[in-house]
């Protein structure tokens, strides 16, 4: 599964892009180009040098206005995915600027048919919302699985992008149910490396490590011939099993 951004804020893609280096597309709509306080073609220009799989949305309603602005978007940059919503007119646009080599991503997706229509008219990616679903009390994460299986069984290539993604169960569980990416706030992308007791062995680990250069321990093998050299850690060596003694009695009886 690919993870992808859903912001339009540089910093946070320049963060999983290059810095992380887990980040290979972004998610772009219009609540999230306003939020980045530039205008549209200028944000995704900038967005589109950093990272491949760019969607843009269309915010047109009618096909005969989404057409010429999906074939705007589309020519902003090779890495643009242009995004038209889950109605008619939008479908039918995408089938126009698919048949034209266009990318389309069909976004506000909520029920297998919707996927199934967004497929028939070869959409390259679709958009499954889970969050929103699971706000209004209806399971997010079974759709994904349903419109993977439906597409499994139709022999569908377009990829299943899962979106609307509000914590990192969302993220496994749509690894687990089949999603080709998942796209997420940067928040979210930041506690999926996160847990306890990684960090608590990560810092034991170093003490140790330098409990053993302060004491001038050697600090590999084979440092002193002969001797094998005892490489544990000094938390491992307090936490061995103490000798058994034998009971006072025993030892007693014996001699
Ligand atoms: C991505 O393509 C979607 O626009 C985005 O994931 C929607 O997320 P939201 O439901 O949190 O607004």
């Amino acid at each position: 599964m690919q993870l992808f951004l859903d912001t339009a804020d540089l910093e946070e893609i320049h963060t999983g892009v290059e810095q992380w280096g887990v980040v290979s597309g972004v998610t772009t709509n219009p609540t999230l180009i306003a939020k980045a306080g530039q205008d549209h073609e200028t944000q995704v220009k900038r967005i589109c040098e950093i990272v491949g799989n760019v969607s843009a949305e269309c915010v047109s309603e009618k096909k005969d206005d989404l057409i010429p602005e999906g074939r705007r978007i589309a020519s902003w940059h090779e890495n643009v995915i242009v995004k038209v919503p889950m109605t008619w007119d939008g479908l039918a646009a995408a089938k126009v600027l698919a048949g034209e080599g266009v990318r389309i991503n069909v976004t506000l997706c909520f029920t297998v048919n919707q996927a199934l229509l967004a497929a028939t008219v070869g959409a390259y990616i679709v958009s499954p919302f889970v969050g929103r679903l699971d706000d209004i009390n209806q399971d997010g994460i079974r759709l994904i699985r349903d419109i993977v299986a439906a597409y499994r069984e139709q022999g569908v290539t377009t990829k299943v992008l899962s979106a609307s993604l509000r914590n990192p169960i969302h993220v496994q569980d749509s690894a687990l149910a089949g999603a080709d990416i998942a796209t997420m706030p940067f928040k979210v992308m930041e506690s999926l490396v996160t847990h306890p007791l990684t960090d608590q062995g990560v810092s034991r680990f170093l003490a140790d490590y330098e409990r053993a250069r302060a004491a001038g321990r050697p600090a590999a093998a084979g440092a002193d011939a002969g001797a094998k050299p005892d490489l544990r850690s000094d938390h491992r060596k307090t936490q061995e099993p103490k000798a058994v003694e034998a009971p006072q009695g025993q030892a007693a009886a014996k001699a």
